[in-house]
């Protein structure tokens, strides 16, 4: 373990105006799963699957959100965080992903959004946070270009209806988990294991980015905000033998660069047709989707968790026509006495730093940073210190990555409330403030005092 991972004492200095907040998602909070015309999405369909979600856990009911959302502004305004992060669930708005929108499902968020207002917190609404309609998925979900172009109509109804209210827009959160975790390694919805079809769901979603970006720009005011959240992990090699070097370098683009070139770079990592030319002719691809994609944002959200050590593994399948997008011949190794969370992730915040200081090593016109998610997931105590040291450890070298010159805006925790943790069901809990999922009180954890306190002493930076 480095000096830089042992830091929980150290205060970092953030600049004015830096935002604070707490983040969650739709399906994770908000249940009402067949209310006011909601249709069923992906992940309605997957949990319903036996044996893919812990405990067969779905988000029917969830944190009840939907109606308790006063009750979890309220604890916004105790916490002292200046914005939130929100998504808005595209069937509640186009109940099969298209035709004609559903006013209910746009109320809600009107509602939400004026709520937030009302309270001096400033909304980031993120459009597409996993939740991909059925409707679209049965005609064949983000492996059609026709889903990118159904996301920017959705987009476009969404800012007609909000745009008002929301000045921070977020299209994707982590299109690769979306796309490599749910098509291609079918760990999540819909729980497909392809090759091809991933790869061509990882394009689809940055076009519908670069897509909704270009509709939202047609009709946001000058204050308004358009971004995009990535999941981002450094991929180091577990040795320094040349084939975990390579192993490394391929988790990294499946990862990290397919993602951020086309984005960031306006290119497609260099190393893409070379590592999945044998799966894929990448024919998904074409004239022109680099500009639509490589559009420049206002801002890019980063969400770290942890790091990636990697070492070469044979490949699952031979035929390389045979294998899903993640079968790479790499695997994940623990580091070397490893600090892990209550959930037995590795906990390395030299991480969050090296995520920031590369990516704008990397990309000279880097647009300014938001982290918009970091948390530490346990099985849920009250007295968290986990939880408070893990924050703590990140925020202290956000603070260095500011001082290299990084421009970083704001920080969002994982998450105000325990929720429904995808595969994990509800045993994995990232909350600020612990859900009793049968009778939905709601009891902040120490971790919650904590970051009141935090963010009291940096200012709030509405
Ligand atoms: C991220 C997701 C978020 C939550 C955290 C723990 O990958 O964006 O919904 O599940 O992990």
């Amino acid at each position: 373990m480095t000096a830089i991972d042992e830091q929980t004492a150290r205060r970092a200095a953030f600049p004015p105006g830096f935002v604070w907040g707490t983040a969650t998602s739709a399906y994770q909070i908000e249940g009402a799963a067949a209310e006011d015309g909601r249709g069923p999405s992906i992940w309605d369909t997957f949990c319903a699957i036996p044996g893919v979600v812990a405990d067969a856990a779905s988000g029917d009911h969830a944190c009840d959100h939907y109606h308790r959302w006063e009750e979890d502004l309220d604890l916004l305004t105790g916490l002292g965080t200046g914005a939130y992060r929100f998504s808005l669930a595209w069937p509640r708005v186009f109940p099969t992903g298209y035709g004609q929108p559903d006013r209910r499902g746009l109320d809600f968020y009107r509602r939400l959004a004026d709520g937030l207002r009302d309270r001096g917190i400033t909304p980031f609404a993120t459009l597409y946070h996993w939740d991909l309609p059925q409707g679209l998925e049965d005609r064949g979900g983000w492996r059609e270009r026709d889903t990118a172009l159904r996301f920017a109509d959705y987009a476009a109804v969404v800012h007609e209806a909000l745009g008002d209210a929301v000045p921070y827009w977020i299209t994707l959160n982590e299109p690769y988990c979306s796309s490599i975790v749910g098509y291609g390694e079918g760990r999540h919805a819909p729980g497909a294991r392809e090759g091809h079809g991933a790869l061509a769901a990882a394009h689809h979603l940055l076009l519908g980015h670069g897509l909704a970006v270009a509709r939202l720009r047609e009709r946001a005011g000058p204050e308004e905000q358009i971004g995009i959240t990535l999941n981002m992990s450094p991929t180091v090699a577990g040795t320094g033998a040349p084939e975990d070097v390579a192993a490394a370098r391929r988790m990294d683009l499946m990862v990290n660069r397919q993602f951020t070139e086309p984005l960031l770079g306006g290119r497609y990592a260099e190393d893409l047709a070379e590592v999945y030319g044998p799966i894929s002719d990448l024919s998904f691809q074409r004239e022109g989707d680099l500009e639509i994609i490589g559009a420049p944002v206002d801002f890019l959200g980063v969400n770290y968790y942890y790091r990636l050590h990697a070492v070469a593994a044979p490949y699952a399948e031979a035929d390389p026509a045979r294998r899903t997008a993640c079968d790479l011949g790499a695997r994940t190794v623990e580091p070397a006495a490893p600090r892990t969370s209550g959930l037995g992730w590795v906990v390395e915040p030299r991480g969050l730093y090296d995520t920031l200081s590369g990516l704008a090593a990397r990309y000279p016109g880097l647009p300014p940073v938001y982290i918009t998610e970091n948390g530490y997931g346990d099985r849920g105590e009250l007295d968290d210190q986990g939880r408070i040291a893990y924050l703590a450890d990140h925020l202290a070298v956000t603070g260095d990555a500011i001082a290299a010159g990084v421009d970083v805006r704001g920080y969002f925790c994982w998450s105000l409330i325990d929720n429904f943790e995808w595969a994990r069901g509800y045993d994995a809990r990232f909350g600020l403030v612990h859900v009793d999922y049968r009778t939905q009180a709601r009891t902040p954890k120490a971790s919650y005092g904590w970051f009141r306190d935090y963010i009291a002493d940096a200012g709030t930076g509405r």
